[in-house]
């Protein structure tokens, strides 16, 4: 995190497949134009990733992509994969491109708010009395567990049956620096940390429930909690507003996330910060949506939102962030919408139209230009 007012930041784009060169065409607008009125130095780098890398490079992320983005100060991502690559094998899938750049920054800690905008309360297809008080923030470990455990793979049995195998495994440390990470958010927010976990059953959630609890007397303001995955599945969508900050590993940290989506109304409105040591990394949760690519249908709101992350964390200017988070609510309180956000009365409204009205939303708020 930096707060160096006259340092020019490095931002490498990478719009990978699918919807995604269509809303980081939009995210990189609103990141320009609001970078000038707060006076950020930006320089602006493009490469790709998934499988438009593929096409490129022969392979989803480049060594030469890798070494730019960690030069960079922040990467702004679109989406990977798509039908093309379903058949193809792992190695040269888009999605081994996205591990290997998370791996490859060691972005540990993955930032999931999840918050219901009043003017969406409609657009869940959960009760809005159950959904209205959701702000919560999913802290998912995201370069450990079982995504990147060894052993893996396939074998064979000394009886010749085929099997295939998967290796949940964490250690204290990096345990540790993720739980950390969200207690110190936590400390910002409602001061109240539910970590999930399934102790009951793994040996792995054991040690995890342990090195929390250790880390937590760290932090004796915040208020720290228990849950096994299951039974936070179904809190989450039976009274989310317990929720301040969850904190989990890597596969269950995937699972909630999307689940959680649903409160937010359209997982095309949740954005994503990946945080690790060697810069971070902002994209929307939502993955390529190969099925309306190209046709300016995709909701940009996302990345715009993961935009508002990047002034927060990666350029320390959270009023410009601030500023992008109210843009986008005011849009929508004008009735802006894209297809995915269902809404009676709406003013349906395609990629690009959309970050139109959030770019004049930051207008009206600041018409001073600043
Ligand atoms: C996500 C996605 C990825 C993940 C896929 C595309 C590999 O689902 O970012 O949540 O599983 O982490
Ligand atoms: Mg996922």
């Amino acid at each position: 995190m930096s707060d160096n007012r006259n340092e020019e930041f490095r931002v490498t784009v990478l719009p990978g497949d699918g919807i995604g060169p269509e809303v980081v065409e939009a995210g990189v607008r609103i990141l320009e134009e609001v970078a000038r009125r707060f006076s950020v130095a930006l320089s602006l780098d493009w490469d790709d990733i998934g499988w438009a890398a593929v096409k490129r490079y022969g392979v989803p992320l480049a060594d030469e992509t890798l070494d730019r983005v960690r030069k960079s100060d922040a990467v702004l991502l679109g989406a990977v994969g798509g039908a093309e690559a379903e058949s193809k094998d792992f190695a040269i899938r888009p999605e081994a491109g996205l591990l290997a750049l998370r791996k490859g920054m060691d972005l540990y800690a993955n930032l999931r708010p999840v918050r219901i905008l009043a003017p969406l309360l409609d657009a869940s297809p959960l009760k809005p009395e159950i959904v209205k008080d959701t702000d919560l923030l999913v802290v998912r470990e995201l370069v450990g567990g079982i995504y990147f455990g060894e052993p893996r793979g396939r074998e064979r049995t000394e009886q010749g049956e085929e099997r295939a195998l998967n290796t949940m495994v964490y250690s204290v440390s990096q345990i540790e620096r993720v739980v950390r990470m969200a207690f110190s958010l936590a400390m910002e927010r409602r001061k109240q940390v539910v970590s999930v976990d399934k102790a009951n059953v793994l040996d792995v959630s054991l040690l995890w429930r342990e090195v929390v609890t250790r880390v937590h007397s760290e932090f004796p303001e915040v208020e720290l909690g228990h849950q096994y995955v299951d039974n936070c599945a179904m809190q989450l969508i039976r009274a989310p507003e317990q929720f301040d900050v969850i904190v989990t590993g890597n596969l269950f940290g995937d699972i909630l996330s999307d689940e959680a989506a649903v409160l937010a109304g359209s997982i095309g409105m949740l954005p994503s910060a990946s945080l690790g040591t060697q810069g971070s990394l902002y994209e929307p949760v939502h993955g390529s949506a190969p099925d309306i690519a190209g046709q300016d249908k995709a909701n940009p709101l996302a990345t715009i939102l993961s935009v508002a992350m990047m002034f927060r964390y990666a350029f320390g200017r959270k009023e410009a962030g601030a500023l992008i988070e109210q843009a986008v609510l005011a849009a929508l309180e004008q009735g802006f919408r894209t297809p995915d956000l269902r809404a009676e009365g709406a003013r349906f409204v395609g990629t690009r139209a959309m970050g139109d009205c959030v770019l004049d939303q930051i207008d009206r708020i600041r018409p001073d230009g600043r």
